[in-house]
């Protein structure tokens, strides 16, 4: 790396490892992708940073109920977390895991370096911590007095002693922060949260554990055994532990970073609790904070659960990598959420990338290749086209503003427009006339003029879509590279004589979605089939007062499942702890008491019906995945069950 060209050090947030990837963790790896790509490009030092978040409660958790250690549950997503993003070219120049030796090393040391500077002191927490979240929260904000205000779970009061770090102190600093740094935090909409948050007043923030032990010790000079750090210190500390911080330090002077990328979720802990760590560690500040919005299906929020997730890997493979990451980028504006729908993504590629950008390469082929026998020459360009030229070029010379503001749609937006300059161009001078009327030199400038443009556009499109753009440079006998970029972007120079070769065509037309989804709802429909069943309702006038409607039943999923393992709980008198198979990529941990009505043999083997998407409950210390359907009366319990044996995973309606 040259040390002499400006530094540029961009990082995603890392990935919590008891998930799989779906197209949210992709749009923000992609578009720190997509920066990294850029800056190259324009010759800055750059380094990419991406990873995953392996300690915590919420991770112990999920391994315990898979048999695993927490290292082998977390190595395994992990690697699927760092397959996914190879699969996807992702350009990233370390890939760090929490659970690497240097980082806990660094870790350590800033944790030290805090203490001995006077911001840590120890003292005891109680609160009502979500395990899910790994937040702790105040009564007032939980909701019902016991549910966690993010995510719902049922949270858990924990007392126990912990250390805390001095975060009142630092309200002042930031919030001088925020004022003298305009774009800190973007967008802007988010800053003005996050200062008005911050004027609400700080409290000191708890940064150790004691109740469970999958975390980065404390450091030793410490003598705390029992101490484990907060995930959230843990975790943030990967922007600076990456380059060597509390070791070598021999990437540290790609410090700061010029951005972290981050979803709305998690502003919080990047513009709060981040800069007061950097502050106390005595550490410069990143330059930018830049917050996405969120990612829906068909408006609704993306779980597990529902089943609605949408899988990156699928989309990229059936309608290709760069069209899925020109959509993404394209389709919804830095900072707002967006609803995933392929209906949009089929049409965005057909539209944007097969009409505007794909046709216009087979002009560009299809007429060199009639009147010019492929060849191409820029030099009568100005004289018959300056207009055009000068009108992309001016398009061109600010564009890259919108990237430094994360205004990334426009940025295409932008591109976009010169794009129609040149095919503008084509249908206002008509160059098969000017060919008739023995217009040749006017008609190769026709064809230079598009030529160019497409040489100028595909290398700002490049980190957008690094396979179809290369492919287009293929076909232009150009590389995309700092030279090219500093000669037709910087310089505003044109393209030397070029040859052009025919390449497949980028973007064929897709006629319909490809891939199987879930009907989508149709809206008027469900309306009229609501007022039909309250009339109905009226009319039936049943032996229930509680009546919901048919949408309200199915949001509950019942399955077939077959339990596989009983065991007793031990200081329980009613439960079992069962290993039930639901189809599912492993069995689901589920309690019941069923203890006085089944013996461990009578139940091992046999059918039951699972309620599968209930929130997952902690009874007794352990986690239960699921209900089994039964039936109580004065006679004693009954399990319900398929009176015939039917597949697993079934559903049931
Ligand atoms: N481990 C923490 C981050 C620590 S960084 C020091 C974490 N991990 S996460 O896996 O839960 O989320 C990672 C990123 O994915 C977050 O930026 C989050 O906003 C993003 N997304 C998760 N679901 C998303 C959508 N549905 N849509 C868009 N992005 C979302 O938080």
């Amino acid at each position: 790396m040259n040390k002499e060209c400006k530094n540029v050090y961009i990082t995603t947030p890392i990935y919590y490892v008891n998930d799989v990837a779906h197209i949210g963790h992709a749009y923000t790896t992609i578009i720190a992708d997509m920066l990294a790509r850029h800056s190259r490009l324009t010759g800055a030092n750059t380094f990419f940073l991406t990873g995953t978040d392996e300690h915590g409660q919420k991770i112990a958790q999920s391994a315990e109920v898979r048999n695993k250690t927490p290292m082998e549950y977390a190595t395994e997503v992990s690697d699927k977390f760092r397959n996914l993003w190879d699969g996807f070219d992702i350009t990233y120049d370390k890939f760090i895991r929490t659970t690497d030796e240097d980082h806990k090393i660094g870790v350590q040391k800033a944790f030290e370096t805090m203490y001995n500077k006077g911001d840590i002191y120890k003292g005891d927490y109680e609160g009502f911590y979500c395990v899910s979240c790994e937040t702790f929260f105040t009564q007032a904000q939980l909701i019902d007095e016991q549910f966690c205000p993010d995510c719902g779970k049922p949270t858990s009061i924990v007392k126990e002693e912990s250390y805390f770090f001095k975060l009142s102190d630092y309200e002042d600093r930031l919030l001088k922060w925020y004022e003298e740094n305009e774009d800190c935090i973007l967008p802007r909409a988010k800053k003005n949260e996050i200062v008005n948050f911050v004027k609400g007043g700080l409290r000191d923030l708890s940064i150790s554990r004691t109740s469970f032990d999958w975390g980065v010790k404390l450091p030793e000079s410490l003598n705390e055994p029992k101490h484990v750090m907060y995930v959230w210190l843990d975790a943030l500390m990967n922007y600076i532990t990456a380059l060597g911080y509390g070791k070598d330090e021999e990437n540290m002077f790609q410090w700061p970073a010029s951005v972290h990328l981050v979803g709305k979720d998690i502003l919080r802990f990047h513009a709060i609790y981040w800069p007061a760590f950097l502050m106390s560690l005595d550490l410069p500040l990143p330059k930018h904070i830049a917050a996405h919005g969120w990612w829906t299906r068909d408006g609704e929020k993306m779980s597990k659960s529902k089943g609605n997730v949408v899988d990156p890997k699928e989309v990229a493979d059936a309608y290709g990598l760069d069209a899925f990451r020109y959509f993404m980028l394209r389709e919804v504006p830095f900072g707002q959420d967006g609803d995933f729908s392929q209906k949009a993504l089929m049409d965005r590629t057909n539209s944007d990338l097969g009409n505007d950008l794909g046709n216009l390469l087979n002009r560009i082929m299809g007429m060199s290749g009639k009147y010019f026998d492929f060849k191409v020459s820029s030099v009568d360009l100005m004289k018959f086209h300056s207009k055009e030229m000068n009108q992309a070029h001016d398009i061109l010379e600010n564009i890259e503003e919108y990237i430094h503001k994360m205004q990334l749609n426009r940025y295409l937006e932008d591109l976009w427009k010169v794009l129609t300059i040149a095919n503008k161009a084509i249908n206002d001078s008509e160059p098969w006339n000017k060919m008739k009327d023995g217009k040749d030199d006017e008609a190769m400038a026709l064809v230079a003029l598009i030529t160019n443009i497409m040489a100028k556009v595909s290398i700002l499109l490049n980190s957008v879509m690094p396979e179809k753009t290369s492919k287009i440079a293929e076909s232009l006998s150009f590389e995309i590279n700092n030279e090219t970029y500093t000669k037709l972007i910087l310089n505003k120079e044109l393209l030397d004589d070029v040859v052009i070769t025919k390449v497949e065509q980028l973007f064929p037309r897709i006629e319909e979605v490809l891939l199987e989804t879930a009907p989508e709802v149709d809206r008027t429909k469900a309306e009229a089939e609501k007022k039909e069943v309250k009339e109905v309702i009226k009319i039936a006038s049943l032996e229930e007062d509680n009546l919901i409607t048919i949408d309200k039943f199915f949001e509950t999923s019942l399955k077939v499942g077959i339990i596989l393992e009983v065991e007793e709980v031990k200081k329980s008198k009613k439960l079992y702890k069962m290993q039930v198979d639901l189809g599912e990529e492993r069995p689901r941990q589920i309690l019941a008491g069923i203890k006085e009505y089944y013996t461990a043999e009578e139940l091992v083997g046999t059918q039951v019906c699972v309620v599968a998407n209930l929130k997952p409950a902690k009874l007794m210390g352990m986690i239960s995945e699921g209900m089994l359907m039964a039936a109580k009366d004065e006679n004693g319990l009954c399990l319900i069950r398929p009176e015939k044996t039917r597949a697993i995973g079934t559903k049931i309606s």
